[in-house]
């Protein structure tokens, strides 16, 4: 298993630093947030209604990559934590903060998802924020469940925006159909993957090209989320994502989101998830 952790790590620790551009239309154009003290990512804009107001809330976001939607939920009142097990990652969002004036409401710390309650005081957050491509880096989504279920204060919630299981059971390689090709269940064998690009423009091809992913179904995350005693609160399937992960079936919106073109409508691509935690 730590094999699969360190191989993703490598591919996490290659891709932060490259996704930490400043340039526009390199990365994440990261510039664009010092420039702009006001400004918050695609990811947390799209929510931002779903997400309601979170100002002075103790929040932390899980697998928070080089922190662009970190400080965008700062940039919305509240006092977060970031938590990624990359350290080029945790480095990266510690500068971004740092000179984009955020630094007061922010911090950050280095763990694995699985190691949050060691770095992290339980039943302290108001918010456990996380998504957009961080649950198939985990290999069980019960494992996860306990973990922000444990962090949650009473009365505190889960915000989840993610990729559709659906979407990752296809095939993308196929640029004229939909074409279910892998499992849409969480399987105890990750899918191996080799790509020496990333899903953002880089300056350089990625060097560290392995990764290891893993499925888990809607029923699944949800069933996982009852069994720790969260309520669910909110479900809401979306047609679109924040990049283009079927190329050449996309068409991409004003808001910067992508649908599907041709096939609209035919399949859900993300969904919002919220689920609360008892008041004690
Ligand atoms: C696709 S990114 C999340 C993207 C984020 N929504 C954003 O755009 O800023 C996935 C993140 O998960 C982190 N990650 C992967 N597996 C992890 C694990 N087991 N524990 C903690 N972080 C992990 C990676 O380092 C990476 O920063």
């Amino acid at each position: 298993m730590n094999e699969y952790l360190d191989t993703n790590r490598a591919n996490w620790d290659d891709r932060a630093s490259l996704h930490a551009a400043r340039a526009s239309g390199r990365g994440y154009e990261v510039q664009r947030y010092i420039d702009d003290r006001s400004l918050l990512s695609d990811v947390v804009r799209f929510d931002r209604e779903r997400l309601g107001d979170i100002a002075g809330l103790s929040a932390v976001h899980l697998q928070c990559h080089i922190g662009t939607d970190t400080l965008s939920l700062a940039r919305l009142g509240a006092r977060v934590t970031g938590l990624d097990f990359s350290s080029v990652a945790i480095a990266e969002a510690r500068t971004l903060v740092r000179d984009s004036g955020d630094e007061a409401a922010v911090d950050f710390v280095e763990s694995d998802v699985d190691g949050a309650l060691g770095v992290l005081e339980p039943a302290s957050f108001d918010l456990v924020y996380t998504g957009i491509g961080a649950l198939c880096w985990l290999p069980r989504i019960a494992d996860w469940a306990r973990v922000v279920a444990a962090l949650l204060k009473p009365g505190g919630r889960l915000f989840l925006r993610e990729i559709h299981p659906i979407l990752w059971s296809m095939d993308e390689t196929l640029a004229d159909d939909l074409h279910l090709r892998y499992s849409y269940f969480e399987r105890a064998e990750p899918l191996e993957w080799n790509g020496e690009s990333s899903y953002v423009a880089t300056d350089r091809p990625l060097t560290a090209t392995t990764t290891y992913e893993w499925n888990h179904g809607l029923g699944e995350i949800v069933t996982a989320l009852l069994a720790e005693g969260l309520t669910l609160t909110m479900l809401v399937e979306h047609d679109s994502v924040p990049w283009e992960a079927l190329p050449g079936q996309m068409v991409q919106r004003p808001d910067g989101e992508y649908a599907l073109g041709a096939l609209a409508g035919v399949a859900p691509l993300s969904y919002t998830l919220q689920a609360a935690k008892p008041a004690a």
